[in-house]
C-alpha cells in the first residue's frame, strides 16, 4: 500500500463536539491508527512556555516544536501517558489552560507548517482516524470520509464541567447556582476560543466541502457513533469489528 491508497477518515470540529471520543471509537472498532493533532498544538504550546518563547514569534515557536521530544504512551492500565521532554504532561496537556494556549500558538503559520509533515507521517496502514480543526481542509483533502461535528456552546460546557466532575476536579455535589454559574463561564470562554479558531487566517475551523455535518447537542455519542460506522464503512468499503 502506497501512502496515498491509506485510507484517512477527517473528523474536524470544536472541542467538547464529541470528536474525541468518537475518534478513539472508530480507531478501535476499525483496526486505524489515531491522529489527536490537538494535541500537537497544546504540546508546542507546553514546550514554548517551558522555554519562555513568546507566544508572538512564530518562527522561534516553530523551533520548539521541531525540537520537542514527545512520546505518546500507556501506562500499566492502558490509559494514556504523554512525555514532553521526559516530564510526564499526561494531564496537563489536558488542562483547559493549555487548550486555550494551543489556540493562540495555532494561528502562527510558521508553526502549522512545521506540524504538517509529523501530521502527514501518521498515514499508516491499514488506515487513519485524524482529529483536528484543518484534517479535512488541509492536512488530508484526499480524505474518503470527512466529518464535521458540531454542539452549541452552553452544551459542550455542560460536558467539560461533567467531566471535571468525573475526574474528581469539581465537587460532584455542587450547588446548582455555582453550577450554572461555572458552566456559563465555561461557555464564555468556549465562544472565545470558537471565534478565534473559525476567524483566523491560517487553516481556519471550517467544514470541509462534502463534509457531513452532524449537529451532537442533543444526539448520544452512541447515534453519533452509528451514524460516522455507516458511512465509513459505505466510503471505505470495510466492516467495523
Ligand atoms: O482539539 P483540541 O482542543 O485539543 O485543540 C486545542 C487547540 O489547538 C484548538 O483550540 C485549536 C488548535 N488546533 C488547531 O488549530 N488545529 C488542529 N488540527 C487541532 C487543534
Amino acid at each position: 500500500m502506497t501512502t496515498a491508497t491509506i485510507p484517512v477518515i477527517a473528523i474536524d470540529g470544536p472541542s467538547g463536539s464529541g470528536k474525541g471520543t468518537l475518534c478513539r471509537r472508530l480507531a478501535q472498532q476499525f483496526g486505524f491508527s489515531l491522529l489527536d493533532s490537538g494535541a500537537l498544538y497544546r504540546l508546542s504550546a507546553l514546550a514554548a512556555q517551558a522555554k519562555g518563547v513568546v507566544f508572538t514569534d512564530g518562527a522561534a515557536v516553530a523551533a520548539v516544536a521541531r525540537q520537542m521530544d514527545v512520546s505518546f504512551g500507556a501506562d500499566e492500565n492502558g490509559a494514556e501517558r504523554i512525555c514532553l521532554d521526559g516530564e510526564d504532561v499526561t494531564h496537563r496537556v489536558r488542562e483547559e489552560k493549555t487548550g486555550e494556549l494551543a489556540s493562540q500558538v495555532a494561528v502562527l503559520p510558521e508553526l502549522r507548517a512545521e506540524l504538517v509533515n509529523v501530521q502527514h507521517a501518521a498515514r499508516k496502514a491499514p488506515g487513519l482516524v485524524a482529529d483536528g480543526r484543518d484534517m479535512g481542509t488541509v492536512i488530508f483533502p484526499e480524505a474518503e470520509v470527512k466529518v464535521f461535528l458540531t454542539a452549541s456552546p452552553e452544551e459542550r460546557a455542560k460536558r467539560r464541567t461533567k467531566q471535571l466532575q468525573e475526574l474528581g476536579k469539581l465537587p460532584a455535589d455542587l450547588d446548582p447556582s455555582r453550577m450554572r454559574a461555572l458552566t456559563a463561564q465555561v461557555a464564555d470562554e468556549i465562544r472565545e476560543r470558537d471565534e478565534r479558531d473559525r476567524t483566523r487566517k491560517e487553516s481556519p475551523l471550517v467544514p470541509a466541502e462534502g463534509a457531513l455535518q452532524l449537529d451532537t447537542s442533543s444526539m448520544p455519542a452512541a447515534a453519533v457513533l452509528a451514524e460516522v460506522t455507516a458511512l465509513c464503512e459505505r466510503k471505505l468499503g470495510i466492516k467495523a469489528r
